[in-house]
């Protein structure tokens, strides 16, 4: 262990304090790296106390691209989609099967329910009979418990939808949970739930330790945890595209009927091989992480989510589904997502505040569809490139530009080296060896 690179108290440092003791004892230049980290504070300091408070021991600001998707048509709105990544190319596909599915009809959506989940696990010795027999008891005392936290949620037509006993002991012994849905509006409900889940266990011990209705030897339970769970498979979306084959016309050099053929091809194979299906699938989170990501929701739920329903057959396929029937194109993609429009980061993030705004501050419904509709462009435009020119046209552009970037390239040379690397492999020695060419002659 290097003792000068522990610290006891590093969340009571000041912002620069943090700063100071990170560049003396982790980097070689400690002047340039603090005036660099420093360089990405925000000018307004209300704003940036904002983002401070999002998180903890936070020394800067770490800068991600932010952009957009125009003429992206859903249920035949038009909306210019906000998205936050890292990866190149993932906007520019995205633009681009917008504009392709603008002119044939846009996108299908539907939310097809929206019911999250929550859940007390608990051990208790009793038969699952008698312990049933229990519930029925406590249940109203648990729901009667909870009014005051839900109050606000049922003004605004929300709330607790159904309170079950579901019963593991055939798979570990004693092991019960308590089952609960709920309707959480336009917020995602994280909060909201683990408080109702946290109240409901704290009466259900009481009612056990209290309760005369119970003998001695049944008042034994154990609550293991209240949380509510991240895989809402009755909170689903449904995105579609669809054009009779001739209409999609020639693409990438090919006729619509080969294309058509080429990429339900694509998507079975998706749903045939688990390592196919992962890249597939992560095709689909680039578009919806970057558009959960700017509209300040959490990508990570989002993502276990969709990993889960992918497994939900007992074996991780695709999450997208093509057919070709009677000369019709349909490309969809059926997914769970909890997403919100209203708490958590939503309106305290600057950017994600102006997100909504430029979606025209939509319901979570409506956000699921945009969501899972810029999820399913980026798989059709992954899609049609890996069955015609293969993926590395359009991603090479990007990392030329990239690649430019980091050394430095002029104008001139970044022109130049568009047009030679055109029809050539890019590589970071390539570019180095051609701009030493150039530079030569
Ligand atoms: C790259 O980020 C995503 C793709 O690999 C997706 C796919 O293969 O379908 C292009």
């Amino acid at each position: 262990m290097d003792k000068h690179k522990t610290i006891t108290g590093f969340s009571k440092l000041s912002k620069l304090g943090k700063i100071k003791w990170l560049v003396e004892n982790f980097f070689k230049d400690p002047e340039i790296v603090m005036h660099e980290l420093k360089s990405y504070w925000l000018a307004d300091v209300h704003q940036q106390e904002v983002l401070d408070g999002i998180s903890e021991n936070t020394i800067s600001n770490y800068p991600l691209p932010f952009g957009i998707v125009p003429n992206f048509v859903l249920n035949g709105k038009t909306y210019a989609v906000p998205m936050v990544i890292e990866e190149s190319s993932v906007v520019a596909a995205a633009s681009n099967a917008a504009k392709f599915w603008m002119t044939r009809g846009g996108i299908h959506a539907e939310v097809l329910n929206n019911i999250k989940i929550g859940h007390v696990h608990f051990y208790w010795g009793g038969s699952p009979a008698r312990l049933q027999s229990i519930f029925e008891i406590v249940k109203p005392i648990l729901v009667k418990a909870s009014e005051p936290l839900m109050a606000g949620m049922v003004d605004r037509g929300g709330g607790l939808r159904s309170l079950a006993l579901k019963n593991f002991t055939d798979e570990e012994p004693g092991l019960y949970q308590l089952f609960a849905e709920f309707d959480t509006k336009d917020s995602m409900g994280a909060n909201f739930i683990n408080s109702v889940l946290e109240q409901f266990s704290s009466s259900l011990q009481d009612f056990f330790k209290s309760s005369d209705l119970l003998s001695e030897a049944e008042r034994e339970i154990e609550v293991i945890m209240s949380i509510l769970s991240n895989y809402t498979p009755d909170c689903l979306v449904r995105v579609k595209v669809q054009s009779p084959v001739e209409d999609l016309g020639e693409i990438n050099g090919m006729s619509p009927l080969t294309f058509a053929e080429r990429f339900y091809h694509a998507i079975r194979i998706a749903h045939v091989d688990t390592f196919r299906a992962t890249t597939h699938n992560k095709g689909i989170f680039n578009g919806i992480d970057a558009v959960a990501l700017a509209t300040g929701n959490d990508f990570r739920s989002i993502e276990a989510c969709g990993h889960t329903h992918a497994a939900r057959n007992g074996k991780y396929q695709s999450l997208s589904n093509c057919t070709i029937d009677n000369n019709l194109f349909k490309f969809w993609l059926e997914i769970p997502m909890a997403v919100g429009t209203v708490g958590g980061l939503t309106k305290v993030h600057p950017i994600a505040k102006r997100s909504l705004e430029l979606l025209e501050n939509p319901s979570a419904e409506e956000l699921m569809m945009i969501i899972a509709g810029t999820g399913l462009l980026q798989n059709f435009a992954a899609i049609k490139s890996l069955v015609t020119t293969g993926i590395q046209q359009g991603h090479m552009k990007m990392h030329l530009i990239n690649i430019l970037n980091q050394l430095n390239a002029t104008g001139y040379q970044k022109q130049a080296a568009a047009k030679y690397f055109e029809d050539k492999t890019v590589s970071m020695t390539a570019v180095k060896n051609y701009l030493d060419s150039i530079s030569k002659s």
